[in-house]
């Protein structure tokens, strides 16, 4: 049969909370080809533990692999000619696996796990004035339930398996990535035990000033550094796939999926911005290199009317902060955004976390049972077009940005006896609104630069009345990819462009132009305010539900 030439391809592995998917796209037009995608079972043991398998996420890769490739040979492509393969995950998740056996000690420890409360709060009253901001001069993060490093110290406290393996040297800690680079390069025969910038900066271990595992933060949380991975850019060859279908082909790209989808997104430039509605909800602002404190140079701004005072204060803060990447003054965490390259500078970005945002579905369906899909969920909300005055707040896990308060919960209130299932299911889109207009408000304010459009991908994008509603509670227009899988194309990029691959370009005249759907605001700002007001109210007694 005639073979289709189409010339180098590229694959990627997008390994989400919710779903893993492995897709395949063209180098040269970043045209998606065939993809799979295989759901991943969430096991909630106790009140507020998130788990997953990880050999359930492992086989499913490997699932997904094999059926992609079998869907590319029945279209007729060649899968020689994939060259190269990136992967790009659901960040945080903690592992810890044994390197002789290759068995993990326990299950993945799920970013939304709130199992470590507690010890965050104490971590929290040891610090001067209970500072939660404590580590972020050197991490860009709150101490907080979302990170790593609690989360690995919680293992290696109360697994007696980890303890063990800790101290016979035969453990190895990592986030989802280095799980499955180990796992692809040859696990316990040899496999590569490394983890890239971006997925690093999330631990809580991560100097994101020097880019390395700072000693500091290990003694903090008491982590012995022999476990960690080896820290690499997010563009380079980490090691060749070792079986499977795609045998020899090498693995040169890694990033964070929140970083991934804002290269996927192309935004390359500083200030440019998207927001990815997956399980949780991620905006990311691209703020460049290490860049001028931009924040201390506004307040010296009153020194004017003295020219040389001035000057010379722009000299000290020159040498005192030219250095540092920007910080949030308003909840956000200061993040790595990717390293495109050993040699290329990491570019770092700014980002609100939203724990629950697609998460809101499945809740819906299997506690609540008011809906069956999520398209379901769409009819339902479409139906009334209106909340009728009930507001959720789904702090499930605690809220993360710009609040940072594990102890909230969530509450549906507002409610009358005219309150029906098509009123919760509107108000559950809404508070996805909500939640981003609040993280995109904390942007506008760090840079004092306002958002005039919103970058959109992720799942919940193909819901028309989520992107119109965002639209209305943001007063900006939303812009949304027809190519919706952004996050893998990122991956994908990067690992088409690593060196010793180079068949995809980064340079801003060979990027492909990305065709998009925009949704204009239709409501007045009043109305948009008047229930956003409403939605800040709902908020404090979130926070406040115990007292
Ligand atoms: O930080 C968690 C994030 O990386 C998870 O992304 O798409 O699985 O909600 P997602």
């Amino acid at each position: 049969s005639n073979r289709i030439m189409l010339g180098p391809l590229v694959a990627a592995i997008d390994q989400g909370t919710s779903s893993t998917r492995f897709l395949v796209f063209n180098a040269k037009t970043a045209e998606l080809l065939s993809h799979h995608q295989v759901e991943i079972k969430q096991s909630f043991p106790k009140e507020g533990w998130v788990e997953e398998d990880p050999k359930e996420i492992l086989q499913s890769v490997y699932e997904c692999m094999d059926r992609t490739c079998e869907k590319m040979t029945q279209l007729n492509i060649d899968i020689s000619n994939i060259k190269a393969v990136g992967v790009t995950n659901q960040r945080e998740t903690t592992l810890v696996w044994d390197k002789e056996t290759g068995e993990p000690l326990y299950n993945a420890i799920v970013w939304l796990d709130l199992r470590t409360q507690s010890t965050v709060e104490r971590l929290i009253n040891k610090t001067p004035g209970r500072n939660k901001n404590h580590l972020k001069h050197k991490t860009g993060l709150p101490i907080s339930t979302y990170f790593s490093a609690v989360k690995l110290r919680w293992l290696m406290d109360n697994v007696e398996k980890v303890h063990e393996a800790v101290l016979s040297h035969r453990a190895m800690f990592g986030t989802v990535d280095s799980w499955l680079i180990w796992s692809l390069t040859g696990g316990k025969k040899g496999g590569v035990h490394c983890t890239d910038v971006t997925n690093a900066s999330r631990t809580m271990l991560f100097n994101i000033h020097t880019m390395d595992w700072d000693p500091e933060l290990c003694k903090y949380f008491d982590i012995p550094m022999e476990i960690l991975p080896k820290v690499r850019s997010s563009s380079e060859i980490y090691g060749l796939m070792k079986s499977g279908p795609l045998t020899g082909v090498p693995i040169s790209g890694c990033l964070g999926d929140q970083s991934a989808a804002l290269v996927g997104q192309m935004c390359f430039k500083d200030g440019q911005a998207k927001n990815t509605y997956g399980t949780g909800c991620f905006l990311l602002k691209n703020v460049g290199t290490k860049v001028f404190n931009r924040h201390i140079a506004s307040k010296i701004c009153f020194l004017k009317f003295n020219l040389h005072c001035f000057f010379f204060l722009l000299l000290l803060l020159f040498f005192f902060h030219i250095l540092k990447p920007v910080m949030s003054d308003h909840g956000l965490l200061t993040t790595v955004a990717y390293k495109l390259g050993r040699d290329k500078p990491a570019c770092y970005a700014l980002e609100g976390s939203v724990a629950i945002a697609g998460a809101v579905v499945p809740w819906l369906k299997n506690n609540l049972g008011i809906i069956q899909t999520s398209t379901e969920l769409e009819q339902l909300a479409a139906d009334v077009g209106t909340s009728y005055g009930c507001y959720f707040v789904p702090a499930f896990s605690g809220l993360y940005a710009p609040y940072w308060e594990p102890s909230a919960r969530g509450i549906i209130c507002g409610l009358t006896q005219f309150t029906n299932r098509s009123h919760l299911a509107f108000a559950a889109l809404e508070a996805v609104c909500f939640q981003t207009r609040e993280i995109l408000d904390a942007m506008n304010q760090d840079s004092g630069i306002h958002l005039s459009q919103l970058q959109v991908d992720g799942g919940m994008t193909s819901n028309r009345l989520l992107m119109q509603l965002q639209a209305d509670i943001l007063c900006i227009p939303v812009v949304k990819p027809s190519m919706p899988e952004t996050t893998a194309l990122g991956a994908a990029m990067a690992a088409g462009a690593a060196e010793g691959v180079s068949v995809w370009s980064l340079n801003p005249e060979d990027l492909t132009e990305v065709t998009s759907e925009k949704f204009e605001p239709q409501i007045n700002p009043e109305e948009s305010e008047l229930r956003y007001a409403r939605w800040k109210k709902a908020v404090q007694r979130a926070m406040n539900w115990e007292t």
